[in-house]
This record gives C-alpha cells, structure tokens and sequence, in this order.
C-alpha cells in the first residue's frame, strides 16, 4: 500500500478480523457514546467505523480533541461490531476498528461547508470552497464515473484504431456559432489569438494529413449565454474519420455510446432510431426530442383557415406559422391557476396565450367542452381537432398560434415541462438519431443564410442543386440526442473546393473573407483531401444524463458560475499594468484593483 497506511477505509470487510491495520483519512464525524468515542473515518474509497477507548488514556484524550475534517491516521485492530449495531447500508458496515495508536496530520477550521450531513449553500459557496465541496461523496462519485467513462471511451476507440492526436488552444476562430475568447498576442501586437471553440478545422486536418481515424479529448471555449447544460470551457469527444460514410460514423460512435452503458450502467440502450430533421419539428417541436414523454404537438392550422378568430386566423393562413395541438390524457385534472402557470411559462418562448379545451364529456358535443376559445369556433373546426387529436373525456387540449419557431419553442418546451409534471415519463433511457437536417436557416433579422451546423457540413445533393435550393436543401449531418439533450453531433464534411467555395458563397462569406479566414483549409483541399465525417461528443452532458446530476456544473471539477467566472480562484481578474504594456493594450476601464507596476 504506502508507508502511511495498510489499508483504505472503504476496502475494510470481516475477512480481515482481528488484523492489525493503518488507515488514514478525514474526519467525518465524531461521536461520543457512553464515555465511548467513534469516528467514521473517511477517506477516497468511504467510510470506517473507528472506536476509541477510554482505557487507552494518551489516545483518548487526542480523540476528544477531533473535530470535523481532521486529516488522522489511525492503527487500530478490526473486529465484528456488537450484535445489533451492524450497519447494512456502509459497504464496511460490519466491522469496525479499535484504536491502538492515533496521530494527528492536520488539523481543520469549522468547514464552509458541511461533508456529513451536507446542507445546500448556494453556488457561489460552492464553488469558492470547491475543494471541500468536492470531497462529498455525491461529487466523488460523478468525478469518478466521469473518469471510468473517458477510460471506457479511450479505450473502444484505441481498439478501433484511433490516433490521439492533440491540437492547438492558441489558434484562429472557428466558427461554431459561439462569440470567440481572445487571446492577446505580445508578439504580434494589437493581435489575438482566438481559443478554440471546437478542433473542427484542425481534425480535418489531420485526415488531410493521412491519419486515418482521430480522436481527442479536448477542451472547448465558447463565450454564450450560460444555462444548466452549457460551459463557456467544456470538453468534447471529438472524433474524425476518413473513407468512412455516414453512416459507418453513426454506427461506431452509437457502437461506442452503447458499449459506455453496458460497461459503466449495466444498461442496454438496444438499437438508436433515427427521426428526420422535420419530422422531430413536426411532432415534438424541438431538434433534440425527449422520446420518454408520449405528448405529440399536432398540425392543425388546415382546419382553422376560414374561422373569425384572429388569434388562430392569421397564422392558419400565413406559410411560416402554424397551429399545434397537443392532447394531455387526463388534462381536466389541471385547475385554472395551473393552465395560469402554463401560459407564464410558454410566454417565456415568446408564445402570446395558450388556449386550451377541457373535454369534461366528449359524448356532449359543445356541451360537453369547456374553453376559453370554443365560442370563436364553429363545429367543423371543433370537431375536426378533437378527432384528429384523439381527445376523449377526461383530457386537456393545449393550442399553441404564432410564427412556426415560437410555436415549436413554446409548445416543445410545454410537452417536457407537463410530461414531468403529470408523471407521463416512460422508460429511463430514449436515445435517438436526428438526422436530414437542413443545410441552412434563414434568418429573418440579418435577412441571410446561416449554416445549421457547420459551414464545413457537406449537402446531400450537387453544388448546383444546391444554389438552386439552398432553403430546402439537406445536409449529412447527424445528431445524438439522449432524453432530451444534444449529446452530440457531427457530419460528413465538405472535401472538394468547389462545394466548400458554394457553400461560403451561399452563406454571403466573400471570396476574400474566406480567405482571409480560412484560406489555410481552402488550400488544404486543393492536396488530394480525402472524403472525411466525424462527430463530437459533450462529454459534460453525457456525464450529466449518467449521474443525474441537475447541472453539468456538478460534473466538472471546477466550473464557472452562471456569469462566466470562477469564485475560487476570482478569475477572471485585472491583469497588471506591466502586462498590459506589453501586449499594447489600454483597457477603458481603469483597473482599480490590479498590483501596482513592479
Ligand atoms: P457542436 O457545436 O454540436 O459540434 O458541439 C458538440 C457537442 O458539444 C456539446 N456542447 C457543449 N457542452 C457544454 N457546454 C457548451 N457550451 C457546449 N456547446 C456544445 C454538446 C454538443 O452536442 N465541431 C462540431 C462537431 C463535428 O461536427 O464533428 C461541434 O463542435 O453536447
Ligand atoms: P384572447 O382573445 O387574447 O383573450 O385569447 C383567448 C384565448 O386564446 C386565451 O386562452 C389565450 O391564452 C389564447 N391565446 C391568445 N393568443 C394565443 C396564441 N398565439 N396561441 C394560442 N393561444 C392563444
């Protein structure tokens, strides 16, 4: 073991009675009983059950000075705990130790925060203790699972034949639609260096150097807007291939994913299935559907076109809007305060109201419903939604009438939220595929294309049908999503230069501008580049939907808050004004705190 100690604590069973071990570790907690003191004594692997005697009097006495979070390391004999006492939920819940011998190593200030008995603190407390926050085992086992996951997927890709292969943090943007984080060059004055957002042009690289099969696991920077599964620092599995399709990439990483599941959860995940871009907008409102909640949003602007009311009106008869239903068995249930709460909720997507029909008793007709809306509806239209909706007595029928994406927002995020809050989740696990995605978005505000991906993304058809299309076009590109959440994507990638010099045009990036951006890649594809695909994985998400954790922040050892900073090490900071010169920077805030020039 080591010359501090024989044993971990966590390892201690009934086959080692009557040995005599050394074990060290922190203090968990102190407990005086009857002139007894115990001591669970916890260290990596868990907690031991110590016992100090008053008989061994030097010993007692350094017992009754421990405090919580106490580093000791304590020789003492194993035994079988008195008849009654047996703990069965402590792996050595057995056994515990007598103490023979106890040292001191350090000592330990009332913690910030408390391990046994942990009460929430808040983030920002968390954080700047991290160390200690840390040292529960909740965050123990995530940080561990995360390590036994990279091993796991290192280890499936090393047997397939992946190189990992490392790739610059000091670089030129890449655009994966985040803002960039910069990097001052001192050398190069009043120039920066962007951090990655993703290696995206870097692997592609690497198979335009003959490398075959890459992988990395890499940090990524993007400066966006943070929520509970976003890091402005985060890591991505990143993998490309050359002289692979589409489909043999989907089929190694879902190989990979489902191995990962097998091996770490003893879960089968089975076979992923695969559901069209327009399909998941269609029915589920969202491009990342969680396939545990039986809800459908259901078309039916058709059948509103000719009704007086404005609300539904407009958007039946306007080709970016729709109407959707969506059915929620047992609905009725919901009281008015409940439906309130709903329409606060979609009003947060940007949804104007949410209209809804309570079908007390379907066999009524009219008399039978009750809804805010029904008066503005005729009996064709009334009709016509509750039999394409399937509604039957008992059930709710929420409306969602506005532009396609608020609908979908709104209504996608309605189907999750009542989903959970009615219980109607299914299953544990409900991976799938997302693939056919559009080659663009029109963007309405900038009135020009945006790639859905990538501007690397290759078209499922001809650079001439693409011109001719670009709207409606389609990409080879596919997405992972696991119970709601994106875990990762990628594409077959453009190799010819004509495609990639389209596809730039299309999206309004001059000749000039790609050059001056990514004239490195645009020759690279002049050399023989191979068709090449790959994807990437968040690995912070995964861990996330492993752990079941509420926050990819308790997946990471040392996060940012909700405002991109870190409280332990008070980054980001002032730099000092030496520095400053140096890299030719004059910052417009004057920096109140930094060290005075030295
Ligand atoms: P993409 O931008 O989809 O693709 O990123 C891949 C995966 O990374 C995770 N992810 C994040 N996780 C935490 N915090 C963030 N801010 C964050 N942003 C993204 C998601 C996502 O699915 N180069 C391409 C991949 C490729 O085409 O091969 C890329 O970066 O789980
Ligand atoms: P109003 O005529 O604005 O009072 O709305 C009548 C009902 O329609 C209310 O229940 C609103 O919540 C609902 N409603 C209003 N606008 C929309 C909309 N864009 N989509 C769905 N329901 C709406």
């Amino acid at each position: 073991m080591s010359t501090m100690r024989s044993h971990f604590c966590g390892d201690l069973r009934e086959s080692h009675i009557d040995q005599e071990i050394t074990v060290v570790g922190w203090v968990h907690r102190r407990r005086d009983h009857g002139g007894v003191i115990f001591v669970d004594l916890r260290d990596h692997s868990g907690l031991l059950q110590v016992v100090f005697d008053p008989d061994r009097e030097e010993i007692f006495k350094i017992a009754e000075g421990l405090r919580s979070e106490f580093v000791i390391q304590v020789t003492a004999r194993v035994r079988n705990r008195p008849e009654g006492t047996v703990n069965d939920k402590m792996p050595t819940g057995a056994v515990e130790v007598l103490g023979l011998d106890l040292k001191v190593l350090n000592k330990s200030e009332t913690p910030a925060i408390q391990i046994e008995g942990y009460q929430e603190v808040g983030e920002e407390t968390r954080l700047k203790y991290r160390y200690l926050d840390l040292r529960r085992p909740e965050m123990q086992r995530n940080l561990r699972l995360r390590a036994q996951v990279t091993r796991t997927m290192r280890r499936y890709l090393d047997d397939q034949g992946f190189l990992d292969i490392e790739t610059p943090m000091l670089t030129k943007a890449t655009p994966e639609g985040a803002r960039d984080y910069l990097v001052p060059s001192r050398t190069h004055q009043g120039q920066f260096f962007a951090l990655p957002q993703s290696p995206q042009l870097f692997k592609q690289l690497l198979m335009m150097s003959g490398f075959d099969r890459y992988y990395q696991i890499v940090k990524c920077f993007r400066d966006e807007d943070l929520r509970a599964d976003r890091q402005p620092e985060f890591t991505q599995v990143d993998i490309e291939t050359a002289f692979l399709t589409d489909e043999e990439v989907m089929g190694m990483a879902e190989g990979m994913i489902r191995e990962l599941f097998k091996e770490v959860m003893d879960v089968d995940l089975g076979e992923f299935p695969r559901m069209p871009y327009a399909e998941a907008m269609h029915d589920y409102g969202s491009d990342k559907p969680d396939m545990r909640i039986p809800l459908k949003l259901i078309e039916i602007s058709d059948l509103l076109k000719e009704v007086d009311f404005k609300v539904f009106a407009g958007p039946a008869n306007d080709p970016k809007s729709r109407i959707a239903a969506m059915r929620v068995p047992n609905g009725n249930e919901l009281s008015r305060k409940q439906i309130d709460e709903y329409t606060n909720f979609v009003g947060r997507y940007g949804a104007k109201g949410l209209a809804y029909i309570k079908c007390n008793d379907i066999a009524a007709g009219r008399d039978g419903l009750q809804s805010p809306i029904l008066k503005f509806l005729p009996d064709e239209a009334v009709n016509g939604i509750l039999e394409r909706t399937g509604a039957q007595t008992g059930d709710l029928v929420f409306f969602g009438a506005d532009k396609k994406n608020i609908v979908n927002d709104a209504l996608g995020a309605l189907r999750v939220k009542v989903g959970h809050d009615m219980n109607l989740v299914e299953g544990d696990w409900a991976p799938l595929w997302v693939v056919d995605f559009p080659m663009f978005e029109y963007d309405d505000k900038e009135k020009r294309l945006n790639a859905l991906h990538h501007p690397f993304t290759a078209p499922a058809c001809s650079a001439d049908e693409l011109k001719a299309n670009p709207e409606t076009a389609l990409s080879v590109a596919y997405d992972m999503v696991l119970n709601g959440t994106e875990l990762g994507g990628g594409s077959v990638r453009i190799h010819e230069q004509t495609m990639q010099d389209t596809v730039f045009e299309l999206l309004g990036i001059s000749k000039e501008e790609a050059e001056e951006k990514f004239g490195f890649l645009l020759d690279a594809l002049k050399f023989g580049a191979p068709p090449h695909a790959g994807l990437a994985f968040g690995l912070d998400r995964l861990i996330m939907l492993m752990t079941g954790a509420g926050s990819i922040r308790d997946v990471m050892a040392f996060p940012k808050t909700q405002t991109a900073a870190c409280p332990l090490t008070s980054a980001p900071g002032d730099a000092d004004r030496k520095q400053l010169k140096e890299l030719g920077i004059q910052v417009k805030k004057p920096a109140a705190e930094a060290p005075a020039e030295s």
